[in-house]
């Protein structure tokens, strides 16, 4: 039997120890702190491995069947068939591809397979939730598509969909994007269908943050309703970088066109067995109990600011996120992100809807709870969480370095790559 011939840290070492190096302290830092950014994961030792390996070398341009390189009918085509059959399955799709590198990349190729340079495009504002690729000026979105953006009411900052149905009447959109990065609330998809059909209109979710909800079962799937889907692989999915489009069978061909050749060369196969790993994963029965689980916590930390006098926008979260106003302790976004960091809490500042503060100050923070549900931290803990968040930010330096040691303990409780754990550099002594 061939043995496995994958990352051998100790040849990065002997080859570049400023690298080798890194990758340790990295590690230390991944390890030592409380990871609270909404977009990060922990990725299993199974889909490391599965991406540090000998797939890398091989170029498979083309899919499954149909490729421009000899050496792939053996191995790679079946692999790759492998991944697009489990997305297929857990998301119960007509259609999956699994190429695009990241989730930029996804909607790049998504946009090339609905829209022309200069149409209409509706999507979600980035000063209210939105991300770059909805239209952000400077983006490629901004610049080669004529963006309208909607955004959420200002008394209840939940998205307006009667805002969203009217900016669809004026523009007569081809393409609407309901999805977002930073917003707490469930997507009403069924609402977003009918304004799309009445304007016939593309129906496209970016589902980069919440999928894995929707792979756990405790989020709504945008599936039945959307006629494309795009998703980050390695958020709340917690597999590796990169990103998954799923589409219904009118635009299957359009989507693998655009993907290959439209905007991407070679497919990342390691990678592509990777997310085949994360899929795999996320067809267990504990990955139900780790979706629940990320939601039991992130209620149980947005509830604790609250009461300790954060405003939690939206009045609360459906996902594994929210964004907390922290001007009401007199703070701005980038100092309390800053006061955390001091505390080894690391979180980011976000701009909050109808934000006086520029982007780069912002009035909020986000935080998720998919990197400590993985953990295996449970509301008992995210209670607690809270109350630490609450003294790095109000308290003074010497508080801080008191939470620090007592985030130390906790993350020592639930380990992220325990120490010698299966697939530990450790190992590699
Ligand atoms: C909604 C949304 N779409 C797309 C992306 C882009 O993903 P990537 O960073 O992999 O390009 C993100 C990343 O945060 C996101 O939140």
């Amino acid at each position: 039997m061939t043995t496995f011939w994958g990352p051998d840290f100790d040849s990065l070492r002997a080859t570049d120890p400023e690298v080798a190096d890194g990758l340790l302290a990295e590690l230390e830092r991944q390890r030592s702190g409380l990871q609270l950014i909404a977009s990060e994961n922990f990725a299993s030792p199974a889909v490391l491995a599965a991406q540090g390996s000998v797939l890398t070398n091989k170029y498979a341009e083309g899919y499954p069947g149909k490729r421009y390189y000899g050496g792939c009918e053996e191995v790679i085509d079946p692999l790759e068939q492998l991944a697009i059959d489990r997305a297929k399955q857990v998301f119960g799709a007509d259609h999956a591809n699994v190429q695009p590198h990241s989730g930029a990349s996804a909607n790049i190729a998504a946009y090339f397979a609905t829209v022309k340079p200069g149409e209409k495009v509706l999507a979600m504002s980035l000063p209210h939730g939105g991300h770059l690729t909805h239209g952000m000026a400077i983006n490629f979105s901004g610049k080669w598509f004529d963006v309208a953006s909607y955004g959420v009411r200002e008394d209840t900052e939940v998205i307006d969909m009667d805002q969203v149905r009217s900016l669809a009447l004026e523009h007569r959109p081809k393409l609407i994007i309901a999805g977002w990065s930073a917003y707490s609330r469930q997507l009403d998809f069924e609402a977003f269908r009918s304004i799309a059909d009445e304007v016939d209109a593309v129906l496209m979710c970016d589902a980069a943050h919440f999928i894995g909800l929707v792979a756990g079962g405790v989020h709504t799937s945008p599936v039945p309703y959307c006629d494309i889907v795009t998703f980050t692989t390695h958020k709340t999915l917690r597999g590796p970088r990169g990103a998954i489009i799923l589409a219904n069978e009118r635009w299957a061909k359009a989507i693998d066109k655009a993907v290959f050749p439209g905007t991407q060369g070679g497919p990342l196969e390691h990678v592509i067995a990777a997310k085949a790993v994360a899929l795999k994963e996320a067809m267990e029965p504990s990955f139900k109990e780790y979706a629940q689980r990320i939601l039991d916590d992130v209620r149980a930390l947005a509830d604790g600011l609250g009461e300790r006098g954060y405003r939690v926008i939206a009045g609360g979260t459906d996902t594994h996120l929210f964004l907390a106003d922290v001007t009401t302790k007199g703070l701005t976004g980038a100092e309390a992100e800053a006061r955390c960091d001091a505390a080894g809490i690391v979180l980011n500042k976000n701009a909050i809807p109808f934000d006086t503060n520029p982007p780069a100050v912002a009035s909020g923070i986000r935080a998720g709870t998919s990197g400590v549900a993985t953990q295996g931290m449970g509301p008992a803990e995210l209670s607690e969480v809270a109350g630490l968040i609450d003294r790095a930010l109000t308290g003074d330096d010497a508080e801080r370095r008191a939470v620090r040691a007592e985030v130390t303990d906790l993350v020592a409780r639930f380990p992220a790559y325990p120490e010698g754990g299966a697939g530990s550099p450790d190992q590699a002594g």
